[in-house]
């Protein structure tokens, strides 16, 4: 099976242009983030203390994640439910950050993204999927923006929806993960060193669809 990953920080793009490049390719899309985000939704319903390591084992071993897709789109299911429509709320979006960083929930959900690439071509985005997840993806991207442009894309994207948001408070939100995720002990956040880096602050969706395409061909030629 061919695998793509792609690796970046909070609010880089990376699930739009996954998603456009695996309908491009053909590929299954992905949503790593999502599995945190539902892990993160147990924590929340259950109470339980993200900041303790002890409550977080003992729940992991009491939750079953998996994936399924609906006309082409990634539903997650926790525990049996779809909990899909749950999952990208800034609550939920906080406690994945916080509690992504414990080998328990780590080691559980890079089982289930390595058995999804093992069954059919992916194009998989997160944190850590050239580095850890699939060392052996043939293309690896670090897609990356200025903390600056990707909080203006998140003030514009609910400015858009007519919500009440200070830029300000985005960009500290945005910095403040960026830093959670590249300095937790476990496989942080990082450009793999056989990863392409693409900043996309300065290019718009179509520019980066092609400058990732350009690269994946060039990888699948073996240059
Ligand atoms: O991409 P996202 O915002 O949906 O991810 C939510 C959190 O999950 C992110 O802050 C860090 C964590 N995450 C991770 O540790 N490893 C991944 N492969 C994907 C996400």
């Amino acid at each position: 099976m061919s695998a793509i990953a792609i690796d970046g920080p909070a609010g880089a793009g990376k699930s739009t242009i996954a998603k456009l490049l695996a309908k491009q390719l053909g590929y299954v899309y992905v949503d790593t983030g999502a599995m945190y985000r539902a892990m993160a939704v147990y924590f929340s319903q259950n109470d339980i203390n993200p900041d303790d390591e002890n409550a977080i084992n003992g729940a992991v071993d009491n939750i079953d994640i998996s994936i399924e897709y609906k006309d082409g789109v990634q539903q997650v299911i926790l525990n049996g439910e779809n909990v899909t429509s749950l999952l990208r709320t800034e609550e939920t979006g906080k406690m994945a950050s916080k509690t992504s960083k414990y080998a328990a929930v780590r080691t559980k959900l890079v089982a289930l993204q390595r058995g999804l690439a093992k069954k059919t071509d992916v194009i998989m985005d997160g944190r850590d999927i050239g580095t850890i997840v699939l060392p052996d993806a043939f293309a690896k991207i670090y897609l990356t923006a200025s903390s600056d442009a990707r909080a203006k894309r998140r003030y514009d994207e609910l400015k858009e929806k007519g919500e009440n948001c200070s830029f300000d408070a985005i960009k500290e939100d945005i910095e403040k993960r960026d830093y959670e995720d590249m300095h937790r002990a476990i496989s942080p956040l990082k450009q793999a060193d056989d990863a392409v880096l693409v900043d996309t602050s300065d290019m718009n969706i179509e520019q980066v669809v092609a400058a990732l395409s350009k690269i994946i061909d060039e990888k699948k030629a073996g240059r």
